[in-house]
């Protein structure tokens, strides 16, 4: 890592790869920190021919002598965070990898499950606006009670008589709008509550003051990577609104979810794929709803890590990336999935927008007004050899160095990174 204090972030609408970029990076990061978002993460890392899909562990668990953190920002659900450290082999124990979880994080407990599912049910039957097509893990519910001040956050957990009265509190009022609004039945506080206490006792040993721990690690020199989780255009104020998640993706959400002061922060990272995808609704003006858009889904796998859903596919949109350039303040671009454009015919990418007959190069502000915008083309040739070997710039055809080049040109931001492949090893490595 060439600057103490990293952060990767989405350039698109989430599944960019990040994971294994975060993979490739964290190997010379001391610390790994995950800043805001949920379970509604899924990060798939290749590693020694096996995968691995984190939802909630920073992907810097696979190395040895790591700080993971997950930090304040987070809205963390106990059980899948449970399975997954679990799931670990070899065990962070073993590695001499440190995980700490933010105290100030918040819970998502299963009620805020429920509620997302049973909102998203009336969202799509209220004809007024479709499904968000949000994931169902009781994300934006969760972010509600943050925000309103009634959530239970990692530190309740471990202090019974506080959490059995915030429970008590949440359940009075969650528990008459499952009933009077949804017509379900009530979640009983007993068996609940039993559930939390057998949380706090697992994840107790992992709760931490990670203000301390980050400004420690800051102070001592240590280099930091902040793993941004979904994308630029799903956050919640920069993103198209309502079709976005409810935490913000962008690099300035590390400053208020994890911990970091604004001046420290040395180097920005954005992760765009070589062409776009999208899971759920909202605008999507390069989306390919022909046999096109079959074959990136296919060959790029493109099918939701966490919910198994079939992303949409479209061609790369330039609009989008320059204002993800702009918004995040990105110094430097990893493309990922290269290779997946290799056999096309040809290969567009958006450089414009026409909106009611105009024509433009500016990202809009809402979601109204990108709904109508028809993406305006430029055409690049493809290339039909494996680039999956190529370990330089200069080992791939010429088309595809174009295609890297001109967008290098176009953001007038560098290509650090290219993903040629699934596995660790094949990626080039600009810088
Ligand atoms: P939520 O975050 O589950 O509330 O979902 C809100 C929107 O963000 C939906 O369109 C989801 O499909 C999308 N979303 C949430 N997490 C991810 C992700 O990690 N990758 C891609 N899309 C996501």
């Amino acid at each position: 890592m060439d600057s103490q204090v990293q952060v990767l972030v989405g350039a698109q609408w989430g599944d960019e790869g990040k994971g294994r970029v975060v993979d490739v990076l964290a190997e010379t990061a001391d610390v790994v920190a995950r800043y805001q978002g949920g379970a509604n993460a899924g990060h798939t890392v290749m590693a020694g021919g096996r995968k691995y899909v984190f939802h909630l562990l920073p992907s810097g668990m696979l190395y040895p002598n790591r700080l993971c953190v997950i930090g304040n920002g987070l809205v963390v659900d106990p059980e899948k965070l449970i399975e997954e450290i679990n799931g670990l082999d070899p065990s962070p124990e073993m590695l001499g990898t440190r995980l700490v979880v933010s105290g100030a994080a918040h819970v998502v407990m299963p009620y805020h499950k429920k509620l997302d599912a049973l909102r998203e049910t009336a969202r799509s039957q209220s004809g007024s606006a479709s499904a968000i097509g949000t994931t169902g893990r009781g994300i934006g519910p969760c972010y509600v009670d943050k925000y309103n001040r009634t959530g239970i956050r990692m530190e309740d957990l471990t202090l019974p008589d506080v959490v059995a009265s915030k429970l008590r509190l949440n359940l009075s009022e969650k528990n008459q709008i499952l009933e009077k609004i949804y017509g379900e039945s009530p979640f009983e506080f007993d068996k609940l509550y039993e559930t939390v206490l057998e949380w706090g006792r697992f994840i107790g040993p992992y709760i931490g003051n990670v203000t301390f721990e980050l400004g420690e690690a800051i102070s001592s020199g240590k280099r930091i990577l902040f793993e941004g989780a979904q994308g630029t255009l799903l956050d919640i104020d920069y993103g198209t609104y309502p079709y976005v998640t409810s935490s913000n993706c962008i690099s300035g959400g590390c400053c208020t979810g994890g911990a970091v002061p604004p001046g420290r922060i040395g180097k920005v990272i954005g992760v765009a794929k070589a062409y776009c995808t999208r899971v759920g609704g909202g605008p999507f003006p390069t989306e390919l709803t022909d046999a096109a858009g079959e074959r990136l889904r296919e060959k790029g796998r493109e099918f939701g890590a966490t919910t198994g859903r079939p992303r949409r596919c479209g061609w790369l949109d330039m609009v989008a990336l320059n204002y993800a350039v702009r918004v995040n303040g990105l110094d430097a671009i990893a493309l990922t999935k290269l290779d997946i454009l290799s056999g096309f015919d040809e290969l567009l990418v958006c450089v414009a927008y026409e909106i009611d007959g105009d024509r433009s190069e500016t990202f809009p502000d809402s979601s109204n007004v990108l709904e109508r915008a028809t993406p305006v083309y430029r055409r690049f040739p493809s290339w039909n050899e494996d680039i999956s070997g190529c370990r330089s710039v200069s080992d791939l055809p010429k088309p595809a160095r174009e295609y890297v080049g001109f967008i290098e040109e176009s953001t007038s931001t560098k290509v650090c990174l290219i993903g040629v492949g699934p596995e660790r090893e094949n990626t080039i490595r600009i810088s």
